[in-house]
């Protein structure tokens, strides 16, 4: 069930060695192109990044980042910020998706944002970023997810986690 699945999802940011297939990989793809986006533009592209020293690179990128050094495989979500003025939130469903997907295969996986973010070393982590991926000035990075085989176990979420004090009910 589906809400079954969203409470087994938590964030996982420390990975075993043994690897991701590609099989695995492509499912993590196909979960982010699939996602639903403003107008159909998907203004979002996804960079899969499984090289270990690239990955490590990806763990400088700020404060929080650091368990992307240990993960199997990274997906940088960006995007044409010149074809839709919604493209954060285009990005943030297919990143959200992706996290869902990994979980649903039995990954471990967790998100760094990106946008709004310094890189310890002067700058924004998005223009490290865009440096470590030579990506071109119109791309803007979301956010990265790192995802790997789980190193630790997390609590699923349960019904008394549940914050019911956000939930207001008219009629
Ligand atoms: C928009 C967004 C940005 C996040 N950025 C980071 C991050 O930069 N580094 C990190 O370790 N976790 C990050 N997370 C993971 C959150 O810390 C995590 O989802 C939250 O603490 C709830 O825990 P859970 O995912 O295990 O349920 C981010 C999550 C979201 C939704």
């Amino acid at each position: 069930m589906f809400v079954e699945l969203l409470k087994r999802r938590r964030s996982i940011r420390s990975f075993s060695d043994a690897p991701v297939s590609e099989d695995e990989i492509d499912t993590l793809v196909k979960a982010a192109l699939l996602s639903p986006t403003s107008r159909n533009i998907r203004p979002w592209e996804f960079i899969v990044i499984t090289d270990r020293h690239t990955l490590a690179r990806l763990g400088r990128a700020k404060h929080g980042a650091e368990f992307l050094a240990g993960a199997r495989v990274a997906i940088a979500v960006v995007a044409d910020t010149r074809t839709s003025d919604v493209w954060v939130e285009d990005c943030a469903i297919a990143a959200s998706n992706i996290l869902l997907a990994a979980a649903d295969i039995g990954l471990g996986a967790c998100w760094a944002q990106i946008r709004n973010r310094t890189h310890p070393g002067g700058g924004t982590a998005e223009d490290y970023l865009r440096e470590v991926l030579e990506l071109p000035g119109h791309l803007a990075v979301a956010a990265v997810i790192g995802a790997g085989r789980p190193a630790e176990s997390r609590q699923s979420l349960t019904d008394d986690d549940l914050d019911r004090a956000k939930v207001r009910y008219i009629g």
